[in-house]
């Protein structure tokens, strides 16, 4: 049995987030189920009414942020897990393509909306000298592909910001872990990225057994169950049939071309 009692998921309408607060609410944690759509959030309080706290939550809005997390119920207010999952890839052009809205939303989402959450919580995880902090980067943050510009660089963010956060919450019992999955199925993700294009999302899939999020849930299992002492900084996971990409060469590149 974990020693963290309340834990704050971001993301939980969907995807990993959902599995995470799932096996979390099933090993007896108190959740904060965080997301924009609570039909989806009030469906998972129905598995476990008393240990799931919906919270229909933006976390790109700061002041909803602020809002929400000062007016917590007393049995759900000391956060010792936040799990920073919310996160979203938006189309798979090359950079000269893109669209520059979706760039904003991937930066605002993926980077400013895990500060948003990171800033509110942290503060209390230091005052008690007790917390863990999850954040969900990726496989794109450190290993470059085609189209993967804005939405690899903001993991980068989050794998540095995490690297960065275990230096700073040095001298205090508060953890700090950056997850970074590779290919994985039986999410929104390739739905969202791919706006909705079901043949392409089909294609991404197609003849891998990718990572599920119970995979990710199991391993958020692993970690908040780790003795007090053991800090596991990173963790990266590919499926068994992903490896890393060799360096890509143009022959006959036509550099007079106008
Ligand atoms: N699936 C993959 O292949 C993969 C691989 C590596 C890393 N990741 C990362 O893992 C995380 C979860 O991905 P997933 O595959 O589970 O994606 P998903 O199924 O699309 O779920 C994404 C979750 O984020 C929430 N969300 C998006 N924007 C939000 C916002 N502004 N405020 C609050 N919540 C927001 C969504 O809920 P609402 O729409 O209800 O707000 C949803 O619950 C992301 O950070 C993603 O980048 C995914």
């Amino acid at each position: 049995m974990s020693d963290y009692k309340i834990a704050l998921v971001t993301g939980a309408s969907a995807g990993f987030g959902l599995e995470i607060a799932k096996v979390l609410a099933s090993n007896g944690f108190k959740v904060i189920a965080a997301a924009r759509r609570l039909d989806k959030l009030e469906a998972l309080k129905d598995l476990y009414p008393s240990l799931i706290l919906p919270l229909e939550l933006d976390v790109t809005d700061n002041a909803a942020v602020e809002k929400a997390l000062d007016s917590l119920p007393f049995e759900f207010k000391d956060i010792d897990v936040l799990i920073n999952n919310a996160g979203l890839a938006l189309g798979v052009d090359r950079a000269q393509n893109c669209n520059l809205n979706e760039w904003n939303v991937m930066v605002d989402t993926n980077i400013k909306g895990l500060l948003n959450v990171t800033y509110k919580v942290l503060p209390s995880m230091i005052k008690r000298n007790f917390g863990y902090v999850i954040n969900l980067g990726s496989t794109a943050g450190a290993w470059p592909y085609t189209g993967s510009n804005v939405y690899g660089a903001t993991k980068a963010f989050v794998e540095q910001f995490s690297r960065n956060l275990r230096c700073d919450t040095q001298g205090t019992a508060v953890k700090v872990t950056v997850i970074k999955p590779g290919l994985c199925s039986d999410t929104e993700f390739s739905n969202v990225r791919l706006h909705g294009d079901l043949d392409k999302v089909k294609a991404v899939y197609q003849d891998t057994k990718a990572i599920t999020p119970k995979d990710i849930a199991d391993t958020v299992l692993y970690l908040v169950n780790t003795p007090a002492h053991v800090n596991v900084n990173e963790m990266e996971l590919m499926p068994v049939c992903q490896t890393y990409g060799g360096l890509s060469v143009t022959r006959k590149l036509d550099f007079n071309k106008r």
